[in-house]
């Protein structure tokens, strides 16, 4: 496991929850490019991550092949291209025959596979696992096999491992040598799930899964909550019904905030071309990205959850700290906390970071927060 290749989470835009595999070169150089010129990339958002739905079988020398209809250039030419424009790309397969979307994938070929994904220049390589046995011993194995394969590509090429949570990867997911590991089912663009979807979650429902692996995250090893719908809207767009019903902005920005402290990857998935400013300013936010990029690495522990308030805290390199309070309630409430309830003794001045302003000093915090609202603060001792 090599640490040093994602010391603080990865950040950028999937093609998934938006194209589904109804994917197409072109499309990823548009988003890279909307990507640069929004200032998406400036403010960390780095890779292109290629999901399911790219590939096009095996050659005669069964040499993986991306489809020729949606990348009649070649993986390699959209990999320089994507360089050229200082960004990353990422590639996806699975540690079975067929991937989830039923595509050629990698079991059996893992050595030849990344050399091909070294050979394009891939930097991450996101690697699922349907269609494989749901047993621990399996997993670890398929996971160490590409894991070995990757190291001896040639390459520097991060690994994201996608086995869901249900073989509980933050036991073993480093070990097999990934940087980051899904802790949930996919995510959907909504707030809660209602039992309506099987393998599908709403933003509070892998909250509450994936906040109590805290102990397990850190430089070169997080927790992946998936990817950060903020701007989908219940449209996916090409991708057609994702079973999400979309969300406010407000909850948005709830996402934005809670998968900020919690130290997950920031990875966007609306589309980037046309994103309004209510998505801009979410997706932009240079302070909460600073929250979730902090090189201390912890992920945010959450002190308070009594069913109506969740209030998480997470320590940062210069002594600071990052306070969420969220309000799960279906209703806005008032709220009033002391810091020391959370084991911080002493004043604080606070800042805003959606406000970007200060929100008081002393020893706690009272105001108004909306139904589903999360307030990011900073905290610096004074
Ligand atoms: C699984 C993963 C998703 C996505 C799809 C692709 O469901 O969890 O993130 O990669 O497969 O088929």
């Amino acid at each position: 496991q090599q640490k040093d290749l994602a010391p603080t989470p990865p950040m950028g835009w999937m093609t998934w929850n938006f194209f589904a595999d109804n994917i197409h070169e072109k499309d990823i150089r548009e988003m890279a490019d909307a990507m640069v010129a929004l200032g998406m990339v400036e403010a960390g958002y780095n890779y292109i991550f290629i999901d399911d739905g790219w590939q096009g079988g095996r050659d005669n020398r069964n040499n993986m092949i991306p489809d020729p209809a949606k990348f009649p250039s070649g993986i390699k030419a959209l990999a320089d291209y994507v360089h050229s424009k200082g960004m990353k790309l990422g590639i996806y397969s699975d540690a079975a025959p067929l991937t989830c979307a039923g595509y050629t994938a990698s079991l059996g070929f893992e050595e030849q596979d990344a050399k091909t994904f070294a050979s394009w220049g891939i930097d991450y390589l996101k690697y699922d696992y349907c269609h494989a046995p749901k047993d621990s011993a399996t997993a670890v194995a398929r996971y160490t096999k590409m894991g070995e394969a990757l190291r001896k590509s040639g390459r520097e090429i991060v690994y994201g491992v996608c086995e869901w949570g249900q073989l509980k990867p933050w036991h073993w997911a480093a070990e097999a040598g990934g940087q980051l590991w899904r802790t949930t089912y996919d995510v959907r663009d909504k707030w809660k799930n209602l039992g309506d979807q099987e393998n599908a979650e709403g933003i509070i429902d892998i909250l509450d899964i994936n906040a109590d692996l805290h102990a397990y995250a850190g430089p070169g090893r997080w927790n992946d909550a998936d990817m950060l719908v903020v701007g989908l809207y219940g449209k996916p767009g090409p991708s057609g019904d994702m079973g999400g019903v979309g969300m406010t902005d407000t909850e948005y920005q709830s996402q934005m905030s809670l998968w900020s402290i919690m130290a997950s990857p920031l990875i966007a998935t609306n589309d980037v071309r046309n994103m309004n400013e209510a998505t801009r300013r979410i997706l932009l936010n240079k302070e909460v990205i600073a929250v979730n990029q902090d090189p201390l690495g912890k992920q945010a522990e959450r002190k308070i959850n009594d069913g109506t308030w969740n209030v998480f805290v997470k320590a940062l390199e210069n002594g600071d700290y990052a306070v969420a309070i969220l309000n799960r309630a279906d209703k806005t409430q008032n709220y009033s906390i002391d810091w020391s309830a959370l084991g911080l003794g002493g004043r604080y001045e606070v800042r805003d970071l959606w406000e970007h302003k200060t929100a008081g000093k002393g020893k706690g915090w009272k105001g108004r927060v909306q139904s589903h609202e999360t307030k990011l603060f900073r905290l610096r001792k004074i």
